[in-house]
């Protein structure tokens, strides 16, 4: 079935058309429209030549035109989550989950865009101030061009087309190559509510020539990518004067103290390592588990992952399915033999059935293992032994990234050391690093990014500040 561009509020189609295979049946399921450049300025124009009708809406209009959305999506739920299933390969029930995010997520904007305001500032507060005040307002920076990844095909993308519409900016979407159909029924979707025609448009193809067309065109004022640090550094290397936000990967790490209940800890465990196939930029990747309690931890973390269901991403019970490509499965199948080379356990899984790979532990795993210090994206993670939090700390630290971290522990003066001493955007106390909900500020130090997301710090980022003095004399 083909799949065409959407371009000023019309369906338009491609020189080219690319198949789209399952990565679990490896059949095809669609045919997707390539972009050309010309196609793309045609949508960049088109963003531009809205941004005035868009910054003309109120914030009432605006947060309508979300809540539009919403109900929409809330009408298509399962929909929604079968095409995220099929095209990601995301096991049904994560997949539901992510639509039911996906719909918060923008119930959070929808709310956050009535909410953008400035400041008062006392311009009289200096000697040169007197008789004037200052005030603060909060203005979309124009055509925002979102380039998003495969792992969370419909969320990731609502937190860019969210806080940008709320904010009262247009966009160029480009979604990942691998997963166009729940950004191309995000379209259909947006084309029953008020949003001005040309205020979203979405360009699918390749990064070669759609991303970079977007990156180079002058009328674009914003690049916001989330997906790797490799892509990223390219992006913000070539986009000039433009703003740009990236959220990039990680290989986050937890800390498990020696006074942890295991038990109450092995399912949060699993699920952090092993949802998505481990294609989370938060994926628990290394744990660091004290070692008075580290026998204990690995034979119940061993126990549960093995009893994880390998199968069909569509089959409701299925824990785990494929990767998203055949090269990343080659990938991760070298990464765990090199770490086992290297001086590594293998404690469970670094088997391939059916083109899945089983979820694997490795234990007493080097820094500079690639399972270690790169980002997995894939289920595997590295268990290994610490005498203290502070010697954890500093093996967590001890890497290019810094999205997220966790701890367990019931000791507050290790949580303080923590919170104080981790190199990261966020430390979970008590919890997985992987741990998102959509509203918080979401982002990165080092590789991992140079932005914060979540609605309101994404308005942030999209919008221009700009000042009013009054002169009251
Ligand atoms: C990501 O992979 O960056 C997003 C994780 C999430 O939203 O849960």
């Amino acid at each position: 079935m083909k799949k065409n561009l959407f371009i000023n509020g019309n369906w338009e189609d491609g020189e080219k058309y690319s198949e789209l295979k399952s990565p679990y049946s490896r059949e095809v399921i669609a045919e997707i429209a390539q972009a050309t450049k010309e196609q793309v300025n045609k949508a960049v124009d088109s963003a531009q030549e809205t941004f005035n009708t868009m910054k003309g809406l109120s914030s009432f209009q605006r947060s309508t035109i979300l809540d539009q959305l919403v109900n929409l999506l809330t009408t298509n739920k399962d929909k929604a989550a079968e095409i995220i299933s099929l095209e990601s390969a995301k096991p049904l029930k994560f997949a539901i989950s992510e639509v039911d995010r996906t719909i918060e997520t923008y119930k959070f904007a929808a709310e956050e865009a009535k909410r953008i305001s400035g400041e008062v500032i006392p311009i009289d507060a200096a000697k040169n101030g007197a008789n004037k005040i200052g005030f603060t307002i909060h203005e979309p920076i124009g055509v925002i061009a979102a380039i998003t990844p495969f792992n969370f095909p419909m969320n990731l993308v609502a937190h860019k087309v969210g806080p940008a519409i709320a904010a009262g900016n247009t966009i160029v979407l480009k979604p990942a190559s691998q997963t166009p159909l729940s950004a191309i029924f995000l379209a259909e979707l947006l084309a029953q509510t008020d949003l001005p025609k040309g205020a979203f448009n979405l360009v699918t193809g390749s990064g070669k020539v759609v991303g970079d067309a977007l990156v180079e065109n002058e009328k674009v004022k914003m690049v916001t990518f989330t997906g790797s640090p490799e892509v990223g550094k390219n992006i913000k290397t070539r986009a000039g004067l433009k703003r740009v936000s990236l959220e990039l990967g990680s290989n986050a790490g937890l800390i498990i103290d020696k006074d942890v209940d295991v038990d109450s800890i092995i399912d949060k465990c699993v699920n952090a390592a092993f949802s998505n196939q481990g294609q989370v930029c938060i994926s628990l990747q290394r744990i660091y588990v004290h070692e008075q309690i580290i026998e204990e931890f690995t034979r119940k973390f061993k126990e549960r992952t093995d009893q994880l269901v390998l199968g069909d991403p569509l089959d409701i019970n299925t824990d785990i399915s494929a990767l998203i490509s055949e090269g990343d499965l080659s990938r991760a199948k070298t990464w765990i033999e090199e770490a086992v080379t290297e001086g590594a356990s293998l404690t469970t899984g670094g088997t391939i059935e059916n083109q899945i790979l089983r979820p694997t532990i490795l234990s007493n795993v080097g820094n500079t293992s690639k399972v270690s210090c790169q980002e997995a994206f894939a289920p595997v993670v590295t268990v290994n032994k610490i005498s203290s939090v502070d010697e954890a700390i500093q093996q967590i630290n001890d890497s290019i990234f810094g999205l997220q971290a966790g701890i367990f522990t019931n000791n507050i003066l290790n949580a303080s050391q923590a919170i104080k001493h981790l190199e990261v955007g966020g430390v979970i106390i008590n919890d997985v690093p992987t741990f998102r909900v959509d509203h918080m500020p979401y982002g990165g130090v080092k590789e991992s990014g140079n932005c914060r997301e979540g609605i309101k710090y994404a308005i942030e980022e999209m919008t221009e500040l700009k000042l009013v003095v009054w002169n009251h004399n």
